[in-house]
């Protein structure tokens, strides 16, 4: 502090340094309002419309030809119909059109779900080569990874921030992840795959969540074989949930419940081996003669 030798005004100078101070630490919990952002998450994504349009395209001319019959300009109609809603009052149903119009089937056995771990699910799946997580599937390959929304009082797309969960429930991102994903486990049949951490502090099996709440009720029981549980943990650990532990057995309970055949894998192998490629000299990643 500067004003030490200053013997007049230490009130007045100090009052509206003291208010100013008081002001930031008012707006600063959570801290969209420090820095001037209305909303806890991400603004939309620069250029928004070109990566939408070029990942449809790419996914239709290159992934799946068999799709040559879908519109990529009718699906990004569709979908930024629901940019012109207020931030907050986008449902899950507003993106029935965009679904129906990039709906498409879903391989049999090739389903994966997952929490936590999105980029061992990328990377395994292998751009639709192994599995087809719902990142891999049309609607959800063109939302990935996105962020949009419209500005609060105006018609423009807002840039600065976007409302996440904590702001409010019927946000644009998390309703297309809702619809997306209901869509995703309807259409999901045969052997169906999840991957879930089993070095995550919260637990594995978050019980609410995108796939406790969303897929799972979805599941088409009479399509489904069984369902095929992976518990994968960080190479070195911590090993904080196993099959049978904690919240993933509340997700064994759960199903077994529905009805439906399970098993629950840790650390299988497959997907391990690809964890190792980046610790190979780590001993968990010594292979056994
Ligand atoms: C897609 O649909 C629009 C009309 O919505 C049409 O003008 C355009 O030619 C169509 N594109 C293709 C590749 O069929
Ligand atoms: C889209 O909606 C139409 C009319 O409701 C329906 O006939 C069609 O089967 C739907 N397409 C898909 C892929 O869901
Ligand atoms: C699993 O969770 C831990 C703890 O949150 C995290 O550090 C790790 O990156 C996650 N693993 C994957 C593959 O995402
Ligand atoms: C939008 O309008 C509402 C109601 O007039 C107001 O309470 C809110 O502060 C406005 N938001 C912004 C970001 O201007």
């Amino acid at each position: 502090m500067a004003a030490q030798g200053c013997p007049l005004s230490w009130m007045s100078l100090r009052l509206p340094a003291l208010l100013l101070l008081l002001l930031l630490l008012l707006l600063a919990p959570g801290s969209p309002g420090a820095s001037g952002a209305r909303w806890s998450g991400e603004g939309t994504t620069p250029h928004l419309q070109s990566i939408f349009l070029g990942r449809c395209t790419e996914y239709l001319a290159l992934l799946n030809p068999q799709l040559r019959d879908k519109n990529c300009t009718d699906i990004w109609e569709a979908f930024q119909a629901v940019l012109a809603k207020d931030p907050c009052s986008v449902l899950p149903s507003d993106y029935n059109l965009f679904i129906n119009l990039s709906r498409h089937s879903i391989p049999r056995d090739k389903s994966l779900f997952w929490e936590n771990n999105q980029f061992l699910v990328d990377s395994y799946s292998e751009n639709t080569g192994r599995f087809l997580p719902l990142g891999d599937v049309l609607y959800g390959r063109t939302g990935d990874l996105l962020s949009w929304c419209r500005q609060e009082n105006a018609s423009g797309l807002d840039y600065q921030s976007c409302p996440t969960s904590e702001d409010c429930e019927d946000n644009a991102v998390d309703s297309f992840w809702k619809r997306a994903s209901m869509q995703y486990a309807q259409d999901s049949s045969g052997v169906i795959h999840v991957m879930l951490n089993g070095s995550e502090p919260t637990g594995a099996y978050p019980v609410k969540g995108f796939f406790a709440d969303f897929e799972i009720p979805y599941l088409q029981k009479d399509k489904i074989t069984r369902i095929e549980i992976w518990i994968m943990h960080e190479i070195g650990g911590p090993n904080l949930e196993s099959c049978g532990e904690g919240s993933v057995k509340i997700l064994e309970d759960r199903l077994k419940g529905m009805g439906f055949q399970y098993s629950c894998t840790n650390d299988y192998l497959p997907v391990k081996l690809l964890m190792c490629v980046d610790h190979s000299t780590h001993p968990d990643c010594a292979l056994t003669s």
